[in-house]
């Protein structure tokens, strides 16, 4: 197992935000996670991720336990997340955001010795930088769009943008909350397409999304969460069409 949640909790002041949730992800998996408006969800991530420390419960990451983590420690160990709406340099090209994140990487690997060169020369010493990079723009559909400046890129291509830039930390489980969201129909399907690659070569995928179509069809497992609190687990299709899960998403005696 590569993660376990265990008995996960976090309360802020009054409010349990995150309650007594277990639950594991195997390596491969596409784990998608549903829930109404507030029940936990970017919280759960915000956890997994070491923004917030549990009030109570265990993640254990590969057999070692993750509590007290930094989040660039848990970044560096393999689990990343990407953010709602990234944080782009807007001036830069898509490449060399995509670069910037590459060198952050380095950065946590190396120190800031490299500060000075902060974006790739163009030839000589960072073939390898510069062919992760090509790698990743290509994944991520980016290839086309890769000399403009970041500005210039839809919502969607800002998002994808965003997973890109996650990317060059070699996550081996990609946290992603809501990525479909304020996407177009043709955005959706690529996003949908980039998401299978990414799986396909080797990524474990957390996904949260309100698009129940969307990540219905992605993800092999579902959780569902309610008031912080797991409600469901199993197949999407199953999962969604389970009463507490209606009544969760519609309110008690919705038909
Ligand atoms: N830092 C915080 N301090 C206090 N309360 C918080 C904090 N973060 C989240 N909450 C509360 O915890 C609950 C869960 O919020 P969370 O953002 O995890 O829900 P969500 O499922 O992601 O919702 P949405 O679908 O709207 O994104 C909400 O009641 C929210 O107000
Ligand atoms: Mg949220």
């Amino acid at each position: 197992m590569l993660l376990e949640i265990r008995n996960l909790t976090k309360r802020f002041g009054g409010l349990t935000a995150v309650s007594d949730l277990s639950f594991t992800l195997a390596e491969g998996d596409i784990l998608g996670i549903f829930g109404p408006n507030g029940s936990g969800k970017t919280t759960l991530l915000n956890l997994i991720s070491g923004v917030y420390q549990p009030t109570s419960g265990r993640l254990v990451w590969a057999g070692e336990d993750l509590i007290g983590r930094r989040p660039h420690e848990i970044a560096a160990g393999g689990i990343v997340k990407t953010f709602q709406n990234p944080q782009l340099f807007g001036e830069l090209t898509v490449f060399e955001n995509v670069a910037v994140a590459g060198h952050l990487r380095l950065k946590r690997r190396a120190g800031w010795r490299r500060v000075a060169t902060l974006l790739p020369a163009r030839h000589g010493s960072d073939d390898d930088l510069h062919e992760r990079i090509e790698r990743v723009l290509a994944l991520c559909r980016l290839g086309s769009v890769r000399d403009q400046p970041a500005k210039s890129l839809s919502y969607g291509g800002e998002k994808m943008l965003g997973v890109a830039m996650a990317l060059m930390c070699e996550p081996r489980v990609l946290l992603l909350d809501e990525p479909g969201s304020g996407l177009g129909q043709d955005e959706i399907r690529n996003l949908d397409e980039v998401l299978r690659d990414l799986r396909t070569h080797g990524t474990t995928l957390v996904v949260i999304d309100h698009r129940v179509g969307f990540l219905g069809r992605l993800a092999d497992r579902a959780i569902v969460i309610h008031h912080g609190a797991k409600i469901a687990e199993g197949p999407p299709g199953d999962v969604l069409r389970e009463r507490s899960v209606v009544d969760a998403y519609l309110g008690p005696g919705h038909a």
